[in-house]
Order: structure tokens, then sequence, then C-alpha cells
């Protein structure tokens, strides 16, 4: 299959931009998948309820089927359609959050199929905060069912040039839309238990959940590395955002860390490998390996959360055998930027 990549800027949605867009809605109309922006990562759309959708999002994705998909809407009646009924806590969430990097759980009713929610009864929905995605969505007939827009198992793409790499030839379109703004996947929160619990750490974080609803609980496979609990998010369960080489996380003062990577990259360098560091703004300088990128600034950390994912994959381009990252704050958005960098090093992790 050839793959059209269509370039829309978000802020200037023109006549051209919007055939454009009616084009690719009728895509997925048509049981056909497009890749598009939305504010966190790059999603892999298609019809949320047609099954065959589904089917075909988990194939170009190498995706396993017990993996739900999130349901993406444009409006709060085209989510009431679809779930058993829309739970206070929802409503709150979407006037405080929506269009945003939030995703909630809820039960399902016909309308979704299973195909779509991994035979769960429940389903993930949220309204993405960005005007190509919307626009996508209502011209596609109000539901498109997204992944993350990569090859299952590597990090979520945050520009177009990476869904190209990994879906050019199996899916009808691509919009690039330019680099993304928040750059991980939405906060996760489940609203069918008791005590609405988070389930993957985002952009939006415990503390502002709670100041909207009170009490909030989080899946706690997601704080407690060493936990062998099942996930309550499936896909939680799974390796993920793995680069190719290998990644091991440095955690200690400032002076420790520098000197364990650089003793570190020393020996690797003299084996023959190439060695990559995940430093930062305030670090770069330090180090003495071959290749170091900064992931951004530790005095406004949503500027790592914005890099990490390209970062990774800019290693892979290179080629890097090895590769050493700093270690992050566990609070605020620090903790969904340390839930993704443990996984993308398999937990990796050494404590000075
Ligand atoms: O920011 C995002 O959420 C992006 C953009 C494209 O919207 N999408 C995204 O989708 O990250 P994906 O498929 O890569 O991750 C969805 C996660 C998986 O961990 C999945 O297991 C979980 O959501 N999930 C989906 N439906 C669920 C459900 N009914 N119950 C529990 N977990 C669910
Ligand atoms: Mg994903």
């Amino acid at each position: 299959m050839e793959t059209e990549v269509v370039v829309i800027e978000e802020k200037k949605i023109d006549e051209k931009a919007r055939d454009n867009l009616k084009r690719a809605g009728k895509i997925i109309r048509d049981g056909g998948l497009v890749a598009f922006p939305t504010e966190t990562v790059y999603g892999l759309g298609g019809d949320a309820l047609n099954p065959m959708s589904s089917k075909k999002i988990y194939a170009a994705k190498g995706r396993p089927s017990d993996n739900p998909l999130i349901v993406h809407v444009a409006n709060m009646d085209d989510l009431a359609a679809i779930v058993q009924e829309v739970p206070d806590a929802a409503r709150k969430l979407a006037d405080a959050f929506w269009p945003g990097p939030l995703t909630m759980i809820m039960n399902k009713n016909k309308k979704v199929p299973y195909e779509t929610t991994g035979g769960l009864d429940t389903v993930a929905i949220r309204m993405p905060n960005n005007e190509i995605a919307l626009e996508l969505i209502r011209q596609s007939g109000g539901y498109i069912a997204a992944p993350s827009a990569n090859t299952s198992g590597r990090p979520s793409p945050t520009v177009a040039r990476y869904c190209v790499e990994d879906l050019s030839g199996k899916i009808e379109m691509i919009i690039d839309g330019g680099q993304v703004g928040i750059g991980l996947e939405s906060t996760i929160v489940d609203l069918t238990s008791q005590v609405p619990m988070i389930l993957r750490p985002g952009y939006i974080t415990a503390k502002m959940l709670e100041d909207v609803l009170g009490e909030i609980s989080i899946d706690k496979t997601i704080i407690d590395s060493s936990s062998t609990e099942r996930p309550k998010a499936p896909g939680m369960k799974y390796r993920h955002y793995a680069p190719k080489g290998d990644l091991m996380i440095v955690q200690g003062s400032q002076s420790q860390v520098v000197d364990y990577i650089n003793g570190k990259t020393k020996d690797a360098e003299a084996s023959g490998k190439r060695v990559g560091v995940i430093a930062t703004d305030e670090t770069k300088s330090l180090y003495q390996a071959h290749i170091v990128k900064s992931v951004g600034n530790r005095e406004d950390e949503s500027t790592i959360a914005h890099e990490l994912f390209k970062v990774l994959r800019e290693f892979d381009d290179e080629n890097v055998d090895v590769m050493f990252s700093e270690s992050f704050d566990d609070s605020g958005i620090g903790q969904a930027i340390m839930n993704r960098l443990l996984k993308a090093a398999g937990h990796h992790i050494i404590v000075l």
C-alpha cells in the first residue's frame, strides 16, 4: 500500500487543509487508517465502532489484541452515546481537563465492539487538545480508536517522521502536523473503581486530579518497579518505548552520576561500543561520551517530557549500543517521565 503524507499546520487550517482532513475522514469512515498528531503523541487512527478497523490497527502496529485502544471523541454528546452512563466524576474532569491529555475509563455500551476494547466491558475515552485531531474526529463520524502511532514496543512518535519510519506502506495516510506539544501519552484514570485510580501517569498529575475529585488512588505497579502484580491497564505490562541499544538509568547526586557514567563510558568505548548519554542542560558539558544529548532542562521538567521519546529514537538513528540516562524526580510530571524511562530501560536502574 502507498502511504500518502500530507502536511497540515495546526495554527493554519486553511481550505486546503480542510480538504485533506475531509479526505482523511473518508478514509477512516471507509475502514482505512490515518496517523495524525495529538497534543501528547501521534495516534494511529481507525473507526472505533468498526471491528475490522481495530483489527487493522493491531496488525499495522504488531500489537497484541488483548491491549485495548483509546477512543477519541470531539464532544460530550458523542461520549454519552457509547457509555452506559457518564459518571459525575467524568463530567467534572472533562470540565477541568478536556480537550486535553486525560483518558477516562468508563463502562461501555453495545456500540463499542470488543475488538476495540480488547475484550473488556470498559472503554477508554479522551478528547485530544489539537485542532487537526478534533477536525479529523468530526470528519470521521465522531469516534477514532487511536493507539500511539509506533510499531508495538518502540518509543511513541512525537514527530511525523517516526510514524513514516514505523508505518509507511501499512496505512493509507499520515498527517504531518509538526512536533507535538507534550511528548508523553495521556494520563489514564479508571472511573469504574470505587475510588478513581490512575493507571498510567502523564501530564495531568495525581495532584491535579485530586484537586477536582478529592480522593484518588494510583495503580501500585506504576510506582513500585519491583511489583509483580498485573498492571490494570493491559498495555502497561509490556516492555515499551524500548530503544534498540541497552539503556541504564543512573540515580545519585549530580557528581556521583557524572563520575559513574564517565567511568562506564570509558570501559564501554574501550571495548568498541558506541555510547550515548541522556543528560540535561545543566550537565551536558560534564560528560565525555561520544554522543551526549540533553533531554531538557531540570528547572522545567515539561521540556524533558517533550524531548524524551525523540531523544531515544535519535540514539537508535545513530546506532548507539549502550545508553546511560540521568534519573528524574518522581513527583509531578517527573512521575510520568520516570515511568516511561524505566520501561525503556527494562527497569535497569543503578542507585549510587
Ligand atoms: O496520549 C495518548 O493517550 C495517545 C494518543 C494517541 O491519544 N494514545 C495512546 O494509546 O497512548 P496507547 O494505545 O498507546 O495506550 C493506551 C493504553 C494502553 O496501556 C491500554 O492498555 C490502556 O490504555 N487501556 C485502553 N483501554 C483500557 C481499558 N478499558 N481498561 C484499562 N486500560 C485500558
Ligand atoms: Mg502506545
